[in-house]
């Protein structure tokens, strides 16, 4: 195991009703705030008119801004950071899901900042101040809600790239599972491969005698594979709402991590893919995640073996270890299959005709390369872009 320091000051609020806790803690840090949110589920569901009361009764005043849209875009953090600036905003709180988070985070870095803001997600920037964020989490899937990443698209190349300091994690993240029941079954998959893609991303690693947490991932995962089906057919499950919401907190706040070193190659490239087409982040994963496997899984072929008896119940192939961690990697692309999930761009409608742009992009022409577990250079990529098809 290897040395690290594990600091997730995110306070997290668990249960029903909970968000009408959401002024008071609010009014802690700021008593005027920016209220950002996405394309109006929130209004949809009735969650804006509990949120709006609970600040007001708080005595809290609040500037909207709504309109985040998914894969969250560049333009409308900069309308936010002007926004914030000109009516004094110091606190920003988010309701809904990684994209408004994200783009929350996005603005709470701008603010004090005397460049532009893509300077962070570009690498030309290091963070150094950041106006608080709350939030109110509406699904299970970023991990945003106590993370300190923020993913945001520039519409200038379609460019997604992120940016990480733990300035950014949430102050508080107010999770009520009651608010995933309007989920569409298709975006309570995407979030759910977003989920286990946190926990593989970590999971395979070079690092030895991770014993803890190789168990604490396969814990996650399998709680996952228990409970997506029961909320898919049954989306107002309390039970099997609340395990996936807080294993979706749990895959990416960086407990899962502690003492080893993720790969995070699938994320790279699946960013690629959302940040030209515009599909969910968790269908791009389930389209990358298994091609990557089957393109590194020789790497460490007891690894994989013990991944898929672990938490796939494979039986161990004492004779074959190859033909375990092969049929791991089928029952991975089964279960994705089975909960509604494209497993092959072909699924998602996407053509061959730019991968060779995104292998470029993602390894800036070559210049660099991707991922920890396996080491991968621009023709990597682009093979694994291929086994995807
Ligand atoms: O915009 P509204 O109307 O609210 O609709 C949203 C949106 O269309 C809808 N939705 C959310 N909650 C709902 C709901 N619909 C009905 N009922 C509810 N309760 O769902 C759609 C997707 O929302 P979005 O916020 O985009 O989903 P998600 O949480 O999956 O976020 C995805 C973004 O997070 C980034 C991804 O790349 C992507 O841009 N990520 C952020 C990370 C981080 N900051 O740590 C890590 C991740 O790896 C990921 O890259
Ligand atoms: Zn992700």
């Amino acid at each position: 195991m290897n040395n690290f320091v594990f600091q997730n000051a995110t306070k997290i609020i668990f249960g029903k009703a909970t968000e009408n806790q959401v002024g008071a803690e609010t009014a802690k840090y700021s008593k005027k705030v920016l209220l950002h949110y996405g394309g109006g589920s929130i209004k949809k569901s009735g969650l804006y008119d509990r949120v709006i009361k609970s600040l007001r009764d708080a005595g809290v005043e609040y500037i909207e801004l709504s309109g985040v849209q998914p894969n969250p875009r560049l333009s409308l953090v900069r309308e936010g950071i002007e926004l914030c600036r000109k009516n004094n905003i110091e606190f920003i709180l988010a309701v809904g899901g990684g994209s408004v988070i994200d783009s929350a985070k996005a603005i709470s870095i701008g603010i004090h900042y005397d460049g532009d803001v893509w300077d962070f997600y570009a690498g030309k920037a290091k963070v150094e101040k950041a106006i608080p964020v709350g939030v109110v989490l509406t699904i299970p899937a970023a991990g945003s809600e106590s993370s300190g990443s923020s993913v945001i698209t520039n519409e200038d190349g379609w460019y997604k790239r992120g940016v990480t300091s733990v300035l950014m994690r949430p102050k508080f993240a107010i999770l009520n599972p009651e608010l995933t029941f309007t989920l569409p079954p298709y975006q309570t998959a995407c979030g759910t491969a977003d989920i286990m893609a946190h926990i593989m991303e970590r999971y395979f690693t070079n690092v030895k005698n991770v014993d803890l947490t190789d168990r604490l991932c396969e814990a996650t995962l399998k709680t996952m594979i228990k409970n997506v089906p029961i909320a898919l057919k049954e989306p107002e499950n309390y039970d099997a709402r609340a395990e996936i919401m807080w294993a979706g907190t749990i895959a990416h706040n960086d407990l899962l991590d502690t003492g080893r070193i993720g790969d995070w190659a699938s994320h790279d490239i699946e960013h690629e893919i959302s940040g030209i087409y515009d599909i969910a982040h968790g269908a791009g994963l389930a389209i990358v995640f298994p091609a990557w496997m089957k393109y590194v899984y020789k790497h460490d072929i007891d690894r994989f073996a013990q991944f898929a008896v672990r938490v796939w119940n494979v039986d161990m192939d004492f004779a074959s270890p190859e033909r375990t961690a092969l049929e791991g990697i089928e029952r991975l692309k089964g279960f994705f299959r089975q909960i509604g999930l494209p497993v092959s761009l072909r699924d998602a409608n996407i053509g061959d005709d730019r991968l060779e742009e995104m292998a470029d992009k993602r390894t800036d022409f070559g210049k660099e390369t991707i991922g920890n577990f396996v080491e991968l250079n621009r023709e990597d990529v682009l093979n694994i872009l291929k086994l995807a098809r």
